[in-house]
């Protein structure tokens, strides 16, 4: 097999007092082969992809790509996606590609088809005139991919291509670099969905600058084999069941499954007894292991069994009226619709999930909802305000964790929980006791004077968390709080949602991640602006058909089904297509 690119025993430091980023690290990158690099937040892949691309020196060891040493390679043969891609938001998608194509060198005969190639992947054909700027968050990351991607490489490295990018969209994603691999092309895949490193030849699993596993993912996989299990629980009282059987002695780790709990065990362990957990008439049935399980038992961490935050957190007060009401949102920009006709209720002490492909209209039905866009036609309310009469106090009852990064990156963790809990009001000693409960129960006091921006991307998802619950919000909105950290930073965020719901907190949550849907009692599925489909996690996999579907299945079959309908209905000349259908 022939090796394109490779790290020998490399090392780099960035501060002399620190750790190390890399420490004695192997790797070998083989042509037609897909590679892929895994490990939590701030492990070192991000540095060790920009060694490979040659765009640093590292300490000791040696660097190789395409026979050279990697600084020196030729560059025009390495297709490199960095974690944070540069688009030029004031120029349009099209715009992108052409500007992407100069850089690279694509000869314009060339152009036509390999734009049209991208854009077909990308699903962005429709929206090719539209600027960068005002494309939702995973549109922005699927082109950036198609502009990394305008000239096929013989080395490709790709840094988390798949944060934000929604489960259809990941799949098409991983067919069209596989095919490239058909080539001949060597891949590099770092990623944090760990169902793509198990679809990978070859994982490297780097933890703390250090290499903690190489070789065939079932291997890994292999390791935790016999140790996981399922038992199916009573729906309402799933959360409290984890909660116990995570404080268990034998149990590593452990996860919301519907109205079932998916429990990996310690080793040599016998399971918890169902009685105990405060489960009646089931038994558990054993299940087969994920790279995920595999992953989270190398790293020594699960989920842990209850939150800190949720402890501190006030008891929401029952009420009759619903926490959260959305009464035909919907936003048009110019003649495109993005949000159409949303509707539905989240009462006290749920979570109700929005789920979607890019650009559906999910984070402008959250804006719509948090005060921050005002709706077209329709309204709702949260936690009994209404958005039209009462627009301030809705917004003091909730806390919002915008999609993107939306705090003070130039103003230091300190200073921004200090602002705030002062715009949500919070005073003298309420405020200080507030600041220093979420500084303790997310690990900032290391991180208290350094500037947000510059925060692992896991501390900045954290420090955004924890400035939405200082002043103990009633209602809870969570615009993909979990997008691009690692597995076990996510199973925390759980823990302490699952723990404030408890508590009463009413939370509205989207996300990519298929597992994580688990969590919601009901799920409202959004494609092209549209509901296209509201249930419990498992009467949506009922409806997708198979006996096992998982949420990806369910996911994957209602879209079709909803394409299939508007095809029918286009084709009839019936219905008149609704605005936002064609653009
Ligand atoms: N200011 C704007 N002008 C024009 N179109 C816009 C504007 N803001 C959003 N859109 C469009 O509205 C649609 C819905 O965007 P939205 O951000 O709600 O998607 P989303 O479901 O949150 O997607 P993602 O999963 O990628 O975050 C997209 O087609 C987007 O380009
Ligand atoms: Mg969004």
């Amino acid at each position: 097999m022939e090796s394109v690119a490779s790290a020998r025993r490399v090392t780099k430091r960035f501060a002399a007092s620190a750790p190390p980023a890399l420490d004695g690290i192997d790797i070998e990158i083989v042509a037609g082969k897909m590679t892929g690099l895994v490990g939590p937040d701030g492990a070192g892949k991000t540095t060790l992809i920009r060694l490979l691309a040659g765009l640093m020196d590292a300490d000791a060891g040696e660097v190789c790509a395409l026979g050279r040493p990697a600084t020196a390679a030729d560059r025009s043969a390495i297709g490199y996606m960095p974690q944070r891609f540069g688009l030029y938001e004031d120029l349009a998608v099209i715009e992108n590609l052409d500007l992407y194509a100069n850089l690279r060198g694509l000869p314009r005969s060339e152009r036509a088809d390999s734009f049209a190639k991208l854009l077909e992947f990308t699903d962005l054909a429709r929206f090719q005139d539209r600027l960068a700027g005002k494309l939702s968050g995973g549109m922005k990351q699927k082109l950036g991919l198609a502009c990394a991607l305008v000239r096929t490489p013989k080395l490709l490295l790709l840094d988390e291509p798949g944060v934000g990018v929604d489960p259809v969209s990941r799949r098409e994603l991983w067919a069209m670099v596989r095919s490239l691999t058909e080539d001949g092309i060597a891949v590099l895949w770092s990623t944090a969905y760990l169902d793509e490193a198990e679809k990978c030849d070859t994982v490297y699993l780097l933890n703390e600058g250090r290499m903690l596993h190489a070789g065939p993912p079932q291997v890994m996989t292999g390791k935790v084999e016999g140790r996981i299990v399922r038992l199916a629980v009573a729906a309402e009282s799933r959360r409290r069941t984890l909660e116990r059987a995570l404080d268990d002695e034998a149990v590593a780790d452990g996860m919301i499954q519907g109205s079932a709990i998916r429990l990996m065990l310690r080793e040599r362990a016998e399971p918890p007894s169902p009685a105990g957990l405060g489960v009646v008439d089931a038994i558990y049935e054993p299940v087969s292991p994920r790279f995920e399980d595999a992953f989270v038992d190398a790293l020594g961490g699960g989920a842990p069994a209850s939150s800190a935050l949720a402890r501190a957190y006030r008891t929401i007060p029952a009420s009759d009226a619903p926490a959260i009401e959305a009464r035909g949102l919907t936003k048009r920009f110019g003649a495109f619709t993005a949000a159409d006709d949303i509707r539905f209720t989240v009462p006290r002490g749920q979570i109700f999930g929005l789920l979607g492909p890019n650009g559906a209209g999910k984070s402008t039905t959250f804006k719509m909802l948090c005060g921050l866009l005002k709706p077209s036609v329709g309204t709702g309310s949260v936690a009994g305000h209404d958005l039209r009469t009462a627009a301030a106090d809705a917004r003091q009852s909730l806390g919002y964790m915008a999609q993107k990064f939306s705090l003070y990156g130039d103003l230091s963790v300190r200073q921004n929980l200090d602002f705030f809990s002062g715009v949500y009001g919070l005073t003298g000693a309420r405020q200080r006791a507030a600041i220093e409960r979420v500084t303790e129960v997310f690990h900032l006091e290391r991180y208290l004077k350094d500037n947000a921006i510059a925060l692992p991307l896991g501390y900045k998802q954290r420090l955004a968390l924890a400035c939405a619950v200082m002043h103990e919000p009633p209602v809870l909105f969570l615009d993909e709080p979990t997008s691009g950290v690692d597995p076990i930073v996510r199973r925390e965020f759980w823990t302490h949602i699952n723990g404030l719901v408890d508590k009463g907190v009413a939370v509205l949550v989207t996300t990519h991640f298929m597992d994580e849907a688990e969590y919601c009692d009901r799920i409202a599925l959004i494609y092209r602006a549209r509901e296209i489909a509201i249930g419990t996690p498992d009467e949506l996999k009922a409806r997708a058909g198979a006996v096992e579907a998982t949420m990806e299945d369910a996911f994957i079959a209602l879209i079709e089904a909803s394409d299939a309908e508007r095809g029918r209905e286009a084709a009839a000349g019936g219905r008149p297509p609704r605005p936002g259908e064609d653009m």
